[in-house]
């Protein structure tokens, strides 16, 4: 199948070679086509260009014209926990009321309670309920998503979890990553022995994992009342003997030492980061690990923003995901996180444009067939609804603006 996309008011991300990653000042320009035609055949995008060069649509299967649209890259949702059981609207109510995020955790709510119930629902049941979160997050132009499993917290459970985001990838459109997150937090019947459950990680979960060939990265919650940098180093050599590189979620409720152990460890990323002074920063700009922001977590749990301007202006590229999950940030739209990158971060459009494309790529281990409006990349693509410019995405926070979603070379929304 073939697909030409044609008189498109800009196409947006379009580069022929790219960047792997964009970091620093580099972040506030983006390479854009005005007036462009599209060319895709297969999965894979084959070539781009100016409508004055346009070479013609009669080859071609599909026939889209996007006159007065933006056409862009898929999102890619580098960080989410979307295979989940249920919600938790009542811990929601607890908030409103006063209590904090590790008050609700420290009384047995948060990822305990999602844990108990996802114990008690079946693996079928577990796939219906996330596949509607992995369609609803298609219809908002994501194309390519990270899941993570944590909420199982016992061999079996989290076995099941990573199924079903196998499954995921198997029957959507959507490229999907698996990151296994034992060491979410301690489970019930390890209360008072953090050490006994780190050990179950090492010895059985991480090798039964990897045995069946479930997970792409490994990922551990290195923060204040849930797992030590001790822990953390624990795991993540245990892991990289059996070849699982480390996404870690660091430094969101303190500072955690958390991205000091992702740097020292080569971590893909290190997300959340509301916590981050110089010494993180230094850090990080003499690495390969992208620090990723999840600003929805940030607003919904009406805690601190991670200083997104001063770790830009220091020369950091910085990534943007949805952290989609059922406690800290329930919903999955990509660019309602752009519109928080914004407005909460003081993140320019074209910033947060980079942030959940090629650098949010780069953050799944993706940047090579995904993230951009590449020849030989993945045929991922969003064409908007009229708009006046690429920037109105994130200023009109509340409007749905994605009219056409392709993945994998075919339309889908
Ligand atoms: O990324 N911070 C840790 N984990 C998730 C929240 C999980 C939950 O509360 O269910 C997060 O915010
Ligand atoms: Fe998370």
């Amino acid at each position: 199948m073939s697909l030409m996309i044609k008189n498109a008011r800009s196409l947006v991300q379009a580069a022929d070679p790219v960047a792997s990653r964009v970091a620093g000042t580099d972040m506030s320009s983006l390479p854009v086509i005005e007036d462009g035609w599209l060319y895709c055949e297969g999965d894979t995008i084959k070539s781009y260009g100016p409508m004055s060069g346009f070479p013609g649509d009669t080859d071609a299967d599909e026939v889209i014209d996007a006159s007065g649209r933006f056409v862009l890259p898929a999102w890619c949702d580098s960080h989410t926990h979307i295979v989940y059981a249920g919600s938790r609207e009542r811990e929601y109510m607890d908030k409103i009321r006063g209590l904090s995020y590790e008050e609700i955790a420290k009384r047995g709510g948060g990822i305990l309670n999602s844990a108990k119930l996802l114990r008690e629902t079946s693996e079928e049941d577990l796939y219906q309920q996330s596949l509607k979160r992995a369609n609803e997050i298609i219809g908002f132009g994501t194309g390519a998503v990270e899941i993570k499993s944590g909420y199982g917290l016992d061999t079996p459970s989290e076995l099941k979890m990573l199924r079903v985001i196998k499954r995921i990838g198997e029957t959507t459109p959507l490229d999907v990553k698996a990151t296994f997150l034992g060491a979410h937090a301690v489970p019930a019947e390890y209360a008072g022995n953090r050490k006994g459950y780190v050990d179950l990680i090492i010895n059985e979960m991480i090798p039964a994992v990897a045995d069946e060939g479930l997970a792409d990265f490994i990922d551990v919650f290195c923060d204040r009342g849930f797992f030590t940098v001790e822990d953390t180093e624990r795991i993540l050599t245990s892991a990289s003997d059996w070849g699982l590189p480390a996404k870690l979620h660091a430094n969101e409720l303190d500072f955690s030492g958390g991205i000091q152990t992702g740097v020292k460890y080569k971590a893909l990323s290190v997300d959340h980061l509301e916590f981050t002074g110089d010494e993180e920063i230094e850090l990080l700009l003499n690495s390969g690990t992208m620090p990723t922001l999840l600003p929805g977590a940030a607003f919904f749990l009406g805690m601190v923003d991670p200083p997104a301007r001063k770790m830009i202006d220091s020369g950091l590229p910085l990534a943007l995901a949805t952290d989609y999950n059922p406690g800290s940030s329930p919903q999955g739209d990509m660019k309602l996180i752009m519109s928080l990158g914004c407005i909460r971060l003081r993140m320019l459009p074209a910033e947060v444009i980079n942030a959940v494309t090629i650098n949010s790529a780069y953050a799944m281990g993706l940047s090579s067939s995904h993230g951009s409006i590449t020849p030989g990349k993945r045929a991922n693509i969003i064409i908007t609804k009229e708009i006046p410019s690429y920037e109105y995405l994130p200023y009109a926070y509340g409007s749905h603006l994605i009219e056409r979603v392709i993945l994998q070379g075919r339309i889908v929304v």
